[in-house]
């Protein structure tokens, strides 16, 4: 669309009093309105599993508000998006109104407030993906994409995987590092059902933290320590050599190793200057005098 079209458009939308767009942007809160309601627990029943995750993430934090969205996304996982009852589930465990939880899930782009069924592939040009390609891999992610209606292609910001950059995120799967062709098996695993590019998916990688990925790969046993009857404790007596070769002693003849005369020597008794005492300093001690 050229800038005159948008122009043209823009000016064809009214303006209302206030200057917006948004009829009743401006509209005053109605205080004699009842508050939103909290959810009755009685009346909400919420599955055990969700309960726990909910109640897990809400004892992490000082004010339980903190954990909504922790507790939003295990509702997106338990029920497949934030649908209206999963959002009645977390506000009945967390005693808040959904309104409050709505306005969360409606900000972030993570959070799915539909069930259109749509493949959202968030392809991440910030700076470090951008450095590696980025922008190759979303030209061609929505090239690959054009003609398939329910996959939502759509450039996105850091996505905090910068490691395997260049990447992206699809139905909030992390896959990189990326390569331009690997758009077409994207969108080829999409239309198959299958799991997009597994090799490449993050969690399906080996790390560091023994906790992550412990449900795929199972931890290393911690070495085993055994204690020898007689032994000496390996800590407090470390064995002959563990602690590096023994300290020798300084060879004052080598010149290399002579004291700086420039340096203050452990004898000195004035400690900082060294060396025989100047005229200067001389002169100092009697002004002081
Ligand atoms: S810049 Fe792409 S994940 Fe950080």
């Amino acid at each position: 669309m050229s800038a005159a079209d948008r122009t043209a458009l823009a000016a064809s939308v009214r303006r209302y009093s206030h200057g917006s767009r948004v009829p009743g942007w401006d509209d005053a809160v109605d205080l004699d309105k009842d508050p939103a309601a909290i959810p009755d627990p009685a009346s909400t029943p919420v599955p055990e599993e969700l309960r726990a995750t909910i109640e897990r993430s809400m004892a992490k934090y000082p004010d339980r508000r903190s954990a909504a969205i922790p507790a939003l996304a295990a509702a997106q996982r338990f029920h497949g998006y934030c649908s209206p009852e999963a959002m009645d589930q977390v506000a009945c465990v967390m005693r808040l109104t959904p309104g409050y939880l709505v306005s969360l899930a409606t900000f972030y782009d993570m959070f799915k407030t539909d069930d259109r069924g749509i493949h959202d592939v968030y392809v991440c040009t910030n700076i470090s993906c951008s450095l590696c390609g980025a922008d190759d891999v979303y030209d061609a992610m929505k090239e690959a994409a054009r003609d398939e209606t329910d996959v939502n292609v759509k450039p996105f910001e850091c996505l905090g995987a910068c490691d395997i950059a260049p990447m992206a995120s699809v139905d909030g799967i992390y896959v990189g590092p990326l390569l331009v062709e690997d758009t077409q098996t994207i969108v080829e695993d999409l239309r198959a059902g299958r799991a997009v590019l597994e090799h490449k998916q993050l969690r399906l990688r080996r790390s560091a933290d023994p906790d992550a990925n412990s449900e795929r790969f199972e931890r290393d046993a911690p070495p085993a320590f055994e204690a020898r009857e007689g032994g000496a404790d390996p800590i407090r007596e470390p064995a002959a050599g563990a602690a590096g070769p023994p300290m020798i002693g300084v060879d004052k003849s080598d010149p290399a190793m002579a004291p700086d005369p420039q340096l203050p020597r452990d004898d000195d008794p004035r400690g900082s200057s060294g060396g025989e005492p100047s005229e200067a300093d001389s002169a100092e001690e009697k002004d002081d005098r």
